[in-house]
């Protein structure tokens, strides 16, 4: 898959759940744009995997071990971090699936947490440290296509990332007038290392429903990230951008 080409030189990026899956990808093509990159992720194990693989960028990169769903934790990143911000790219996110009926409180909490509040945490402590003198101020939050139709087995998941979007469009509305965008992206089916092991039959009937007849990769959510933190994209704002290959329609 080609990448599209946007300059990032001079820009830093902090990438939530950046170690590994969709986040790495992002993490990767800005750092191949020439951004400076602060992941923040919580598995201590993911980053440093993801700093050797990235290795010829370490300039350019910066890791903290963060719990996006603990306060105390991303103020501390927030307080420790390198460098002014210019892009948020809110990504980290789990699944804990079963359909309402077995659903647990604690499957709903811990997605709340980690997928909703998780985006307040982050961006709560990061405002402040963006740049102030930036003209590219962005924030791109990921959700799904889960988000805006529901899905089976994911009361917990489709809530959290329909209240991304509903976040998306109140902060495009107050931090707009700020010099912000802040935009969301809503993924289909992503090929990560985890949906790559699964059978080949059941890959093949999926991307037959799929009007383009694939699956997501990992770049193709990056390039949308690359592209809605442009200064291309500075007049799209509170947008949800489907990278979905038409599964819904
Ligand atoms: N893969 C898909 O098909 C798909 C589809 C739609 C949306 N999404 C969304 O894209 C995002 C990335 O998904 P992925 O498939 O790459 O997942 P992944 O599990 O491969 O990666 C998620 C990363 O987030 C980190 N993380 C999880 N909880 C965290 C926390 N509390 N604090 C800090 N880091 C944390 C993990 O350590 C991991 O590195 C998620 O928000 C997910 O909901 C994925």
């Amino acid at each position: 898959m080609t990448n599209m080409t946007f300059n990032f030189n001079e820009k830093a990026v902090i990438v939530t759940g950046g170690a590994q899956g969709i986040g790495f990808e992002i993490t990767r093509q800005y750092l191949a744009a020439g951004a400076k990159v602060s992941i923040w992720d919580y598995s201590e194990q993911a980053l440093n995997t993801a700093k050797a693989e990235l290795s010829q960028y370490s300039a350019q990169l910066h890791v903290a071990k963060v719990d996006v769903g603990n306060r105390e934790s991303c103020a501390q990143a927030a307080a420790s971090l390198p460098w002014p911000v210019d892009v948020l790219i809110n990504n980290a996110g789990i699944t804990r699936d079963k359909s309402f009926v077995k659903m647990t409180g604690e499957d709903w909490d811990a997605v709340i947490s980690t997928n909703l509040t998780g985006l307040f945490n982050v961006t709560k402590a990061l405002l402040e440290k963006f740049n102030p003198n930036s003209t590219h101020k962005r924030i791109v939050n990921i959700s799904s296509v889960v988000g805006l139709y529901g899905n089976f087995g994911q009361t917990n998941y489709a809530a959290a990332k329909s209240g991304v979007i509903g976040m998306t469009k109140t902060w495009a509305k107050e931090l707009g007038r700020k010099g912000w965008t802040v935009n969301a992206i809503a993924p289909g089916f992503i090929m990560t290392a985890m949906t790559k092991a699964m059978p080949k039959e059941v890959l093949d009937q999926m991307s037959a429903k799929v009007p383009v007849q694939r699956l997501g990769e990992t770049s193709d959510i990056a390039n949308a990230c690359l592209y809605l933190s442009s200064e291309q994209a500075s007049y799209v704002n509170g947008t949800v951008l489907s990278v979905d290959g038409g599964i819904v329609l």
